[in-house]
């Protein structure tokens, strides 16, 4: 196994580490989900609660899966049985990398689809798409839910997107991919926000996300944005394990960490601050659920002076940022692929493409001709993203922290993490304690 990982690729240096995993992190998660929750929430108590949970909870994990991906300096099961075997541990946590595989090309499958419904949203701005009413805005959207062949389509191009720069390889096909996008869509963002100061009610979105009422923290509110945490942070699904083992030794986990958390979030409020602005200025519901930035937005780009160019902008930034998260879904699994099982990165990478791809369709399905198929009252859509985000990633996190905090020789934790003092202590702390805590505490309310 060693054999083929000794000639892998690092990162340029460690901006582009830095920027990779903000770009894996910042996406659907922070576009699409978080201004939906927020607004079905409750608003400013689910916001508060998510950024207490990114300080307390997410930046110690990131830390930590950051950390055995350099480590273990392989793919994530390599990672963690090469950790795990350095230390003394039990070969059973190379299970931990393949949850976080598996999970991320679940995952992969529906986050492709709703991409899609993005590309979808994008193509019609770029034609002059304007909606006038909320019944048209509805309308439209639910015409997109209803037709399966037009769906599966634009998951297709997505889909074959995001592999096609996966098979160009770590640094000149996810780096570059990163490079562009990401410088791209943190202009776009600021746009946005500067017009939704002028042109929107940014006083409203204020209020909405950061009033905060203790009466609105409900055990729901807390279980969803916890979940919400480690869903925007990329964490427990092998994304950053895999991203971590191609970072060099001389860079700082910590210092990276902070950045990654820092702009993460900052882009997520931003683009809740935006969504919300021009929400409000209409007089728009901010509860309108998943298709919240599918219908409410384009009304209110359609009664807005420069709207039609903003809505491309838009949809741009929402791909920009699906694309790459989606890109670092799809690598922990090409990298096993080629590490592990010797073949040629191109091939692991489509023979991926196929599996997902497959998946996916299913998932377009249910949510028209199969929405009578459930489990659970769940259909594939809604079953795997809480099999995903309330399951396997509360799950992983919590192995994650255990096993470095726990079953790593705490020599090896120190020396790869390069921390001393007390601020070494505070974080060893935590993820020993405090992060195995809240994780278990929120997962057994969620599964009761
Ligand atoms: N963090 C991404 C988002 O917010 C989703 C993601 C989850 C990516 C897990 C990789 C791993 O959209």
């Amino acid at each position: 196994m060693r054999q083929s990982i000794i000639s892998r690729s690092t990162w340029s240096n460690r901006w582009a580490f830095i920027l990779v995993t903000i770009g894996s992190s910042v996406g659907l998660g922070n576009i699409w989900k978080f201004p939906y929750m927020t607004g079905s929430q409750g608003g400013s108590a689910f916001v508060l609660i998510y950024l207490l949970s990114i300080l307390l909870i997410g930046l110690p994990l990131l830390i930590a899966e950051i950390l055995i991906g350099r480590r273990g300096g392989g793919n994530p099961v390599a990672a963690m049985l090469d950790t795990a075997e350095e230390s003394g541990g039990s070969a059973w946590w190379g299970l931990v990398g393949w949850a976080g595989m598996i999970g991320a090309l679940l995952i992969l499958s529906y986050y492709s689809v709703v991409a899609g419904w993005i590309v979808d949203y994008l193509c019609k701005a770029l034609t002059g798409f304007r909606v006038e009413t909320a019944e048209a805005a509805r309308s439209s959207f639910e015409a997109l839910m209803d037709n399966p062949l037009r769906m599966s389509l634009w998951h297709t191009v997505f889909l074959t997107m995001t592999v096609g720069v996966v098979a160009r390889g770590v640094v000149s096909g996810i780096e570059i991919a990163n490079k562009i996008m990401m410088p791209g869509l943190f202009l776009i963002l600021v746009l946005l926000t500067l017009w939704g100061w002028k042109a929107g009610d940014m006083s409203a979105a204020w209020h909405f996300m950061f009033d905060f009422r203790v009466g609105e923290v409900t055990p729901d509110v807390i279980l969803a944005a916890v979940g919400h945490a480690f869903f925007s942070l990329s964490l427990g699904m092998g994304a950053i394990m895999a991203y971590g083992s191609y970072l060099d030794k001389k860079s700082s986990i910590v210092h990276t960490s902070l950045w990654v958390v820092a702009a993460g979030t900052l882009v997520g409020l931003l683009a809740g601050l935006a969504i919300f602005s021009l929400t409000f200025r209409h007089g728009l519901e901010p509860t309108a659920g998943a298709g919240l930035i599918l219908q409410t937005l384009p009304l209110a780009f359609s009664h807005m002076p420069g709207g039609g160019v903003f809505s491309i902008l838009f949809f741009l930034l929402v791909l920009f940022a699906a694309w790459t998260s989606a890109i670092s879904l799809v690598e922990p699994f090409v990298a096993w692929l080629t590490e592990n099982q010797d073949i040629r990165r191109s091939v692991a990478a489509w023979g991926t493409w196929l599996a997902v791809w497959i998946l996916g369709l299913g998932v377009c399905l249910s949510l028209n001709r199969w929405a009578d198929y459930r489990l659970f009252g769940l259909n594939l859509f809604d079953g795997l993203d809480f099999l995903t985000s309330r399951i396997m990633m509360p799950l992983s996190g919590l192995a994650i922290a255990i096993f470095v905090g726990w079953v790593m020789r705490r020599a090896a934790v120190e020396e790869e993490i390069q921390l001393r003092g007390k601020a070494f202590s505070a974080w060893y702390h935590v993820l020993r304690t405090l992060v195995p805590l809240a994780i278990a505490l929120v997962f057994f309310h969620a599964l009761r």
